[in-house]
């Protein structure tokens, strides 16, 4: 019988096999391990047949914001769930040499930018999916589920480009590729199922979901009033007493509201776990027709303050410090980008001992209205835990100036902290000014560097 081109036996006999997970948390894999030791033996027990030559799922995630990641580290449980022991990967951390080892492999991509790989995928796809010849991917199998939104005009572009990349060099499809609107929940179900019948065990496959906790709206502030640009909103959520999450600075907030349960909107998180709430700052969108944007406006218009607000925390991996915690950091943000920000200075701030060199460049309209943060900026910035601080606001003078402008007028002092090992974090809209500051930096250092730079994951960004 075959599952997709898989033969029964073989998934029986991969039952065999000891997970490993890739190593992104070894306490998890140590747990995993065992599971999978006593699913070996179940596998054993059932199918008798033991093939040597049997190889882990690879399950490899392409993620700007987490999301990818989250379905391929959610997909590799179930999977294991049901003796298929999977190893989960970053494709920018894999050579085509990996893809050819694993028994199958299942993909899951996103796309950002204009239609672009997301940046942890970078390596690879400037290594391998260029012109240089890559090894044939004959005999690999893989399933591709590709994330996206249909309001930009390169939906789910990577993904597509991944798929043909892959059939190009000979590796054949287990299953017609799948394409996923906003997370969408219906969409996210046809991936489930194939997952489950690739398994063997159709739609009993169990998923563990994310946990959706029920948070209160504490408070709610007009930031901005008299500006000239959208309202912003600065809020602050609190979770049920004694659950308070350990989110790391960068993460996340993905809240689902009442109108749209099924399609969440992901906010950066301002503040860190010891302050006791999470802190946000949301713009309310306002639409060509003049209604309000869904999230945005429930947010900052109709929800009732000490009313309910359902969410999860999730892990931003592309925007946390990890291997950076003890670098200098240049970070570079607008708007309501300051968010993400400001969790890493306050995390930078509360840290004894050693600290290493803060450089904020920060941009918005009017110092008057627009400078959020301004009491935590002003304070950190005279004890010292911003060593350097840029402000542009654009329409205090005659000629506009941006963040990407204070870049480009301090060129040396910008080599100078990169020569010193510094990382850069870029926080906030995507159109503008996170294009504006990769030409800008582009400028300083050349292609050559900014390239090494992200290879290093020295540059990140929290872009939207
Ligand atoms: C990683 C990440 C971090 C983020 N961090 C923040 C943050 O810290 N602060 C913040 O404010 N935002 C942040 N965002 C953006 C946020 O997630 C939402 O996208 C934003 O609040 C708009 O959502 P909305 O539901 O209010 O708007 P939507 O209702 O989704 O509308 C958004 C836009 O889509 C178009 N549109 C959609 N539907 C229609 C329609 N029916 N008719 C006409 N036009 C339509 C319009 O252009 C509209 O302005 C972040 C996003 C990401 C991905
Ligand atoms: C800044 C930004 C740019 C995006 N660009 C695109 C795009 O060009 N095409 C597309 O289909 N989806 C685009 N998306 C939607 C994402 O692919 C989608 O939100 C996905 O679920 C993100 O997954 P991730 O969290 O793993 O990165 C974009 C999202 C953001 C925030």
């Amino acid at each position: 019988m075959t599952l997709f081109g898989i033969e029964a036996a073989r998934v029986a006999a991969a039952a065999a096999v000891v997970a490993t997970y890739g190593g992104l948390c070894a306490a998890v894999a140590l747990g995993e391990r065992r599971k999978a030791a006593a699913l070996a033996a179940r596998g054993l027990a059932l199918g008798g047949a033991r093939d040597a030559q049997a190889r882990p799922l690879l399950v490899v995630h392409a993620s700007q914001t987490g999301a990818a990641e989250q379905l391929a580290w959610q997909a590799a449980h179930a999977l294991h769930g049901s003796a298929l022991p999977a190893r989960v990967a970053a494709l920018g951390t894999l050579a085509p040499a990996d893809l050819a080892a694993a028994a199958s492999v299942l993909l899951i991509a996103s796309t950002c930018g204009e239609g672009d790989a997301p940046d942890s995928a970078s390596p690879f796809v400037r290594r391998f999916m260029g012109d240089a010849p890559v090894e044939s991917l004959a005999g690999v199998r893989y399933g591709l589920l590709a994330l996206g939104d249909r309001e930009f005009a390169n939906y789910c572009a990577f993904g597509r480009t991944l798929d043909a990349w892959l059939a190009a060099h000979g590796a054949r499809a287990l299953f017609e590729r799948i394409e996923v609107d906003c997370m969408d929940a219906q969409g996210l179900a046809r991936w489930k199922h194939a997952l489950g019948r690739l398994a063997g065990v159709g739609a009993t496959l169990a998923w563990q979901e994310p946990e959706r906790q029920a948070w209160r709206l504490a408070r709610r502030t007009h930031l901005n009033p008299g500006s000239s640009g959208a309202p912003v909103f600065h809020l602050e959520l609190e979770p049920p007493p004694g659950t308070l999450p350990a989110w790391e600075p960068g993460d996340l907030l993905r809240v689902r509201v009442p109108h749209a349960p099924d399609r969440p909107r992901d906010y950066s998180i301002a503040s860190i776990p010891a302050e006791g709430r999470a802190h946000l700052l949301v713009r309310q969108e306002r639409r060509a027709d003049g209604s309000l944007g869904l999230a945005s406006g429930w947010l900052t218009r109709d929800a009732a303050v000490g009313g309910v607000v359902l969410l999860d925390t999730l892990a931003h991996r592309n925007f946390r410090l990890g291997a950076n915690a003890g670098r200098p950091l240049i970070l570079i943000g607008n708007g309501t980008g300051i968010a993400g920000l400001r969790a890493h200075l306050s995390a930078r701030a509360s840290r004894a001992g050693a600290r290493p060199r803060n450089w904020l460049v920060f941009g918005e309209r009017q110092a008057a209205h627009d400078f959020h943060f301004r009491q935590d900026v002003e304070r950190w910035h005279a004890d010292g835990s911003i060593t350097r601080l840029d402000l542009a606001f654009s329409r205090d003078q005659a000629a506009k100036h941006y963040v990407q402008d204070r870049l480009r007028a301090q060129p040396e002092a910008v080599r100078e902290w990169l020569d010193d090992g510094a990382a850069v974090y870029v926080c906030g809209s995507l159109r503008g000014m996170a294009a504006g500051v990769e030409e800008a930096l582009r400028e300083i250092v050349g292609s050559e560097r900014l390239e090494a730079l992200i290879d290093e994951g020295r540059y990140r960004r929290d872009i939207y």
